[in-house]
């Protein structure tokens, strides 16, 4: 784009595509909600807690101490990660390798909670994130969108729900997949997790000061939804062509 100047041309630059975050902490509903506004919107998606999860398993791999964070920031630095659709199914590759069950596993989020709180690898990983920003937007679910990755962003959503509500999300989900666990124990793990994520020196699990705080205890996924596509639609900061 071009605009005159005096008697001199500048280039203006083109406004970035437009963000929206989704923030909070795990079993608020992010990963449901992000998708179905994905769906509606046609805009990319950004799973950040899959970068996190694909660095501890690449770290698993190659034998990388996870006390070690500048050895596990550089591998974050080179992480051979693909992310793509087979039959409507999301896939996700580390090298050659399709590890897309093996990424959503307990071993594997308990390897992403402890590389997530080292600040080299979330340094590493920063870049990698901002580069999912592509025309005609983004959807953003993370823990830090509207903090630190994308603190611009015209829209900022932090979702949450009481522990006991986010311990039987969960503990259906697992059920429904055949897993043997115990509501107490997922209770107990999903409070040590937000402890150990709101508490962490870097980047921690706090709302941005400008994000919409959404309790979804008592909602459904379609009226979450349905609160976000509004808040989409009146953002003067997004192109009439998403609304
Ligand atoms: O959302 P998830 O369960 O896939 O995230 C895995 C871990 O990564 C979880 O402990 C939180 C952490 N995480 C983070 O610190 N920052 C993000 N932007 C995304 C995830």
């Amino acid at each position: 784009m071009r605009a005159e100047d005096g008697d001199r041309q500048r280039v203006v630059p083109a406004p970035l595509p437009p963000v929206v975050t989704l923030d909070g902490p795990s079993g608020a509903g992010k990963g449901t909600v992000a998708r179905e506004v994905v769906r509606l919107t046609g805009w990319h998606f950004l799973d950040s807690g899959a970068l996190y999860r694909l660095t501890g398993l690449y770290c698993r791999r190659c034998g990388v101490d996870l006390d070690d964070a500048e050895a596990v920031a550089a591998l974050a630095a080179v992480l051979p990660a693909a992310f793509g659709t087979s039959a409507g199914r999301e896939q996700v590759w580390l090298a050659e390798e399709d590890v897309s069950g093996e990424l959503r596993s307990e071993t594997t989020g308990a390897l992403a909670s402890r590389v997530a709180a080292l600040a080299p690898v979330r340094q590493a990983l920063l870049q990698r994130q901002r580069d999912f920003r592509a025309s005609p937007g983004l959807v953003a679910d993370g823990r830090d969108m509207g903090t630190v990755v994308f603190p611009e962003a015209p829209v900022k959503i932090f979702l949450t729900a009481s522990a006991e509500e986010r311990a039987q999300r969960r503990y259906k989900q697992l059920k429904e997949q055949g897993a043997d666990v115990s509501l107490a124990t997922l209770t107990r793990e999903i409070a040590e997790r937000d402890r150990r994520d709101a508490s962490r020196a870097s980047a921690p699990l706090v709302p941005a000061a400008d994000a919409e705080v959404l309790d979804t205890t008592e909602l459904t996924v379609a009226a979450v939804v349905e609160h976000i596509m509004a808040r989409l639609a009146e953002s003067a900061e997004v192109p009439w062509t998403a609304r």
